[in-house]
């Protein structure tokens, strides 16, 4: 590879991807579940939107600090951060994951039952907002996990409903706050800038919470999340 650096001026792209793909290959072990489900993701032509190994080790161990016994994920996609996130979980642990399209959802439970986690995750095929209303109604949780990671625009609708079904001492992380920076430089008519943009203002108003954004490169290009602790 040449070399690549901040400083000269080129995206440096490239050197971001050679340097997750050497972290992972150093501080994470050969996964052959998650590589599986990669794969069957790619086969069945999902979007390869899910978050990278290193992320997802990171998801795990937010999990397993806060002992968590009970999670919620809006937007499944093929399931990798559902693994992720589920193997932290006690054997009658649950994980609740979102998902509108029965496609992915069907991708996701196979991958979910090849990694043998069938019993403690359950994939609800519905539209994010309507589930989670009947979440709420039904006083489903408190969840000590959540991982928001759907329709960007959607984001602080999705994170309200997160701190309602929410209890303090929870964290909610939201994926894709960023997104190359077009969090401060999309125009107006950006819904997906804007979502995160009312997100961060709903987080900024809201006394229950505190939260910070950090900034992240990686094979995904340059992006961040937000990570809220829900204090009262
Ligand atoms: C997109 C969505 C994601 O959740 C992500 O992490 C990266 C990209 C997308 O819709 O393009
Ligand atoms: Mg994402």
């Amino acid at each position: 590879m040449t070399a690549l650096s901040a400083e000269s001026g080129q995206v440096p792209q490239e050197l971001w991807s050679a340097v997750e793909q050497y972290l992972t290959s150093r501080i994470l072990e050969d996964d052959p579940v998650l590589r599986t489900a990669l794969e069957a993701s790619d086969e069945a032509g999902l979007p390869a939107i899910q978050v990278s190994p290193v992320e997802g080790r990171f998801l795990n161990l937010v999990a397993r600090l806060l002992h968590a016994r009970s999670v919620l994920e809006i937007g499944t996609l093929g399931g990798y951060s559902a693994i992720c996130m589920a193997r932290a979980l006690p054997p009658d642990g649950k994980l609740i994951t979102l998902e509108k399209e029965p496609g992915y959802a069907e991708v996701a439970r196979r991958n979910v039952e090849r990694a043998g986690l069938a019993t403690v995750v359950e994939i609800r095929v519905a539209a994010a907002s309507e589930a989670l209303a009947r979440m709420v109604a039904d006083s489903e949780g408190p969840f000590d996990l959540a991982f928001i990671d759907a329709d960007k625009h959607s984001t602080p609708h999705y994170f309200d409903m997160a701190l309602r079904l929410a209890r303090p001492g929870s964290v909610i992380v939201v994926d894709n706050v960023v997104r190359e920076g077009s969090l401060i430089q999309a125009e107006e008519d950006d819904a997906d800038a804007q979502g995160m943009r009312s997100f961060l203002e709903r987080v900024a108003r809201e006394p229950r919470v505190d939260a910070t954004v950090l900034q992240t490169v990686g094979s995904k290009g340059y992006d961040g999340f937000a990570f809220v602790l829900v204090t009262s």
